[in-house]
C-alpha cells in the first residue's frame, strides 16, 4: 500500500487533501491522472448503467436534503459504528475491526474484545465497553447555529433518489421495472478511515436504484449482481481479483433483506468493492410514512397497487480506482532494464494518446504541433519534447498511455508518424491523414 500511496502520488494520481498543511485523514485529492482515470470510470459506468438500459434515467439530487429524509431513511437512528478506545494509550478504534467480528451488537463486541490485545500498545482488558458513534457529519442551514436547523451531509446518493422518485416516474412516465441512476459526492465520518483511498470521508458514489415489483426482486438482483461483475471486468480487472461475498445476517445494513459484496484482492486481502442490497420497500414505505406522500405504485395491467421494492447497486469511485491501479501495475524487463507499465483498458487510461517529437527542431515541433491539433479535442492527448525518446516512452508507459505517436524526420517527407502501442511496444507507420480514425478504431473498440 506504501507502494501505492507514493507510486500515486509521485505520478499525479492522488495527493493528500491540504497536503502543505499536513493533510486531514480520510480526505484526498485527484491529480491531473487521477481526475482524468475517475471521470473515464464515471463515464463508463453512465453508459453501462445509464445508456444501454431504456428503462434507466439519471439524476442529480443536492448533498444537503431536509434532514425528515435522514430520520425516515433510518440514517439518524442507525447509520452508526461501534467504537472502542484502549484505556492504556489512548487510541480509538472500530470495535468490530479489532474483535474482528462483522457486527454492531455491542455485547458481542465487548465480549470478544475481552480476549483481545489493544493492536496498538499490546495491553490487555484495557479497552472501554464499545459504544456507538454516528457517522453522518452535521452542518446547520441558515445562520443559526441551533437544533432547528441542523442538517447532514449525505452518507449515500440514494436518499435524494428515493426522495425524487414519484416526480421522476410521473415526468419520464416510467413503468415498472425502472431505475434511476446517480453520480455524486457522499460523506461519512469514518472513526478509522485509512488504507490509502479505501476507507475515506469524502467519497464518490455510483448507485442505482432499480425500483421493481416485489415477486421480481429476487430475479432482479440476480441480474444486477452479474451486471456489475461484467462491469467490472470490462474495466479490465482480473477475474481471479475479484470474488462475490453473501452478507450473514449481522453483516446487513439496518434496511438490506439480502446483500451481497463483488470485494476485490487488495494488499490487505479480500474486501468490499461493490455492494449489491435488496432494500425491498423500506425507502419508499418510510419516506411515505415520514412524508405523508402516497408513494404506492398502480399496476394498471394486474389492477393491484403495492410499493414497489428496490435492488440497489452501488460503489465508490475511489475505491475502484484504487483496484483498477492496483490491477493494472505491471513490472517487466526490458532489454536488461525494468519497465514499469500500467495496463489500463484504453477506454479508461487517463491519457489517451501522447505526441512526441523526436527532437525540438523547430520544424519537427511544427508539424508535431500540427498532428497534436488533428486528434486533441475529443480525448486526453498530450505533448512532451523534453527528454530522450526512450524516456519520454518509459513516462508515458508508466501511466498507461496506450498509444505513443512519434513524428520523426522522415515525416517531414512521408506524412507518416510511428504509432507505438504501449503493451506490445510494436510499432507502425501511419500516415498522419489517417490516424485520427486509426487511433479512434484502437482506442473505443
Ligand atoms: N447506498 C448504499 C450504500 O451506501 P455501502 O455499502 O455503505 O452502501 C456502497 O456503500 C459503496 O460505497 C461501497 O461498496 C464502497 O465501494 C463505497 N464506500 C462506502 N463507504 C466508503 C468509504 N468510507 N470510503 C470509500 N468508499 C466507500
Amino acid at each position: 500500500m506504501e507502494e501505492l500511496t507514493s507510486y500515486a502520488k509521485r505520478r499525479g494520481f492522488v495527493f493528500q487533501a491540504s497536503e502543505i498543511y499536513g493533510g486531514l485523514g480520510g480526505f484526498w485529492d485527484l491529480g491531473p491522472y487521477g481526475a482524468e482515470l475517475a471521470d473515464n470510470i464515471k463515464a463508463s459506468w453512465w453508459k453501462e448503467f445509464v445508456y444501454k438500459n431504456a428503462n434507466v434515467v439519471g439524476v442529480n439530487t443536492t448533498i444537503i436534503q431536509n434532514p425528515k429524509l435522514w430520520k425516515a431513511s433510518g440514517h439518524i437512528d442507525t447509520f452508526v459504528d461501534p467504537m472502542v478506545d484502549c484505556k492504556e494509550c489512548k487510541h480509538r478504534f472500530r470495535a468490530d475491526h479489532v474483535a474482528g467480528i462483522d457486527t454492531n451488537d455491542l455485547k458481542k463486541l465487548d465480549e470478544k474484545l475481552k480476549e483481545t490485545a489493544c493492536p496498538n500498545c499490546g495491553a490487555r482488558h484495557s479497552f472501554t465497553p464499545a459504544r456507538t458513534f454516528q457517522m453522518m457529519f452535521k452542518t446547520y442551514v441558515g445562520p443559526i447555529e441551533d437544533d432547528a436547523n441542523v442538517s447532514y451531509l449525505r452518507p449515500e446518493t440514494a436518499g435524494g433518489i428515493f426522495a425524487q422518485y414519484e416526480n421522476v416516474r410521473e415526468t419520464t412516465r416510467k413503468k415498472l421495472p425502472f431505475g434511476i441512476a446517480q453520480i455524486g459526492k457522499a460523506f461519512r465520518n469514518e472513526i478509522t478511515p485509512g488504507d490509502f483511498i479505501f476507507r475515506l470521508r469524502e467519497l464518490t458514489q455510483m448507485e442505482l436504484e432499480f425500483f421493481t415489483k416485489p415477486k421480481e426482486a429476487a430475479k432482479q438482483y440476480e441480474f444486477w449482481k452479474d451486471y456489475c461483475m461484467q462491469w467490472l471486468l470490462s474495466l479490465g480487472l482480473n477475474k481471479e481479483n475479484l470474488r462475490f461475498h453473501d452478507h450473514a445476517d449481522d453483516e446487513r445494513a439496518h434496511y438490506a433483506e439480502a446483500s451481497v459484496d463483488v470485494q476485490y484482492n487488495y494488499p490487505f486481502g479480500f474486501k468490499e468493492l461493490y455492494g449489491i442490497a435488496n432494500r425491498t420497500d423500506y425507502d419508499l414505505s418510510a419516506h411515505a410514512k415520514q412524508s405523508g406522500k402516497d408513494l404506492t405504485y398502480f399496476d394498471e395491467e394486474t389492477g393491484e397497487r403495492f410499493m414497489p421494492y428496490v435492488i440497489e447497486p452501488s460503489v465508490g469511485v475511489e475505491r475502484l480506482l484504487m483496484a483498477v491501479m492496483l490491477d493494472a501495475y505491471d513490472e517487466e524487463e526490458v532489454n536488461g532494464e525494468k519497465r514499469v507499465v500500467m495496463r489500463f483498458a484504453p477506454h479508461i487510461a487517463p491519457v489517451k494518446v501522447a505526441v512526441l517529437p523526436l527532437s525540438k527542431k523547430p520544424e519537427l515541433s511544427k508539424l508535431s504541433q500540427k498532428v497534436f491539433s488533428e486528434i486533441a479535442g475529443e480525448y486526453n492527448v498530450e505533448y512532451d519534447e523534453t527528454q530522450s525518446i526512450g524516456k519520454r516512452y518509459r513516462r508515458q508507459d508508466e501511466i498507461g498511455t496506450p498509444y505513443c505517436v512519434t513524428v520523426d524526420f522522415d515525416s517531414l517527407n512521408d506524412d507518416s508518424v510511428t504509432v507505438r502501442e504501449r503493451d506490445s511496444m510494436k510499432q507502425e507507420r501511419i500516415k498522419i491523414s489517417e490516424l485520427k480514425s486509426y487511433l479512434s478504431a484502437k482506442l473505443f473498440v
